[in-house]
């Protein structure tokens, strides 16, 4: 039995791999979201699913909910072999964001604050919280969900405060994978894809359909020696 837990999992991405790793029999998911009552396919998926499928609250910035996500999921079981730290924020969608992140005079350091947090040191927490349970998984990982918008090669400017969250969840991807190394702990940070999602709206490059696969594709294949890279939805490397 496979043993996963993806944030951010009541849309998007974080659904569609909920939906995905879902069609295989020897998973258990803990899949969380921050108001599980309002979540409607995910509710939907459980009842199909109520031995596979167990919906946790977790709003990612909420150290006492992260506290009691790390205890629900021990109810359940000795150790967990995936953690996606899937949930984000872009403040808006691309291209159409809240000015107070995005753009060179209007940029306010709450909202800036407020995206670090979730982007870049709510991951870090989760990694933390859930250490010793993916010490105690079957070849565990630890998938931080980052974006090529944090690549300093690629990026060109603009955004601000998005890019530069992903930049920095890199470098944390880094320092984890440093540390956990010795624990067996395969850490990376994947870019999914530009995929038309309510953040990559109807302009991104990619349906869920088409970039998903790969991704879990890619996370299928991970093997200690990649820990600590920055790999593309289609396996190829994103360079820093
Ligand atoms: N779509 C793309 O093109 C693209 C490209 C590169 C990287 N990514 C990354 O992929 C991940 C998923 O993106 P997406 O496209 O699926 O975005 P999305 O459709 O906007 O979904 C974002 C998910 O994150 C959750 N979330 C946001 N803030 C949260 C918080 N504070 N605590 C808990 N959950 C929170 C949302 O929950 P609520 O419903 O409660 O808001 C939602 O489930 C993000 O990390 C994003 O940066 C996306």
């Amino acid at each position: 039995m496979q043993r996963i837990l993806i944030t951010g999992s009541n849309r998007g991405i974080g659904l569609e791999l909920v939906r995905r790793y879902l069609r295989r029999e020897d998973t258990l998911i803990f899949a969380t979201c921050r108001n599980p009552q309002a979540a409607a396919p995910l509710q939907a998926l459980a009842a199909q699913h109520p031995h596979r499928l167990l919906i946790l609250r977790l709003e990612v910035t909420d150290a006492g909910q992260i506290v009691e996500a790390v205890t629900a999921v021990r109810i359940k079981v000795d150790g967990l072999d995936l953690l996606i730290n899937n949930a984000g924020t872009y403040a808006g969608r691309v291209g159409d964001a809240d000015p107070q992140v995005t753009q060179f005079g209007a940029l306010e350091v709450g909202p800036m604050l407020d995206m670090l947090r979730v982007n870049t040191v709510a991951p870090l927490m989760m990694a933390q919280a859930f250490a010793d349970l993916l010490r105690r998984g079957h070849n565990p990982r630890l998938v931080n969900v980052s974006s090529d918008a944090g690549s300093l090669t690629m990026w060109d400017g603009g955004a601000y405060t998005y890019p530069a969250s992903k930049t920095a969840l890199n470098m944390f991807t880094r320092c984890l994978a440093h540390d956990l190394r010795a624990d067996g702990i395969t850490v990376i940070s994947l870019h999914p894809g530009f995929i038309q999602t309510d953040m990559g709206g109807p302009r991104a490059t990619l349906t869920l359909d088409e970039a998903i696969p790969g991704v879990i594709r890619v996370i299928d294949n991970l093997a200690p020696g990649d820990s600590g890279q920055f790999l593309n939805w289609d396996g190829s490397r994103v360079p820093w």
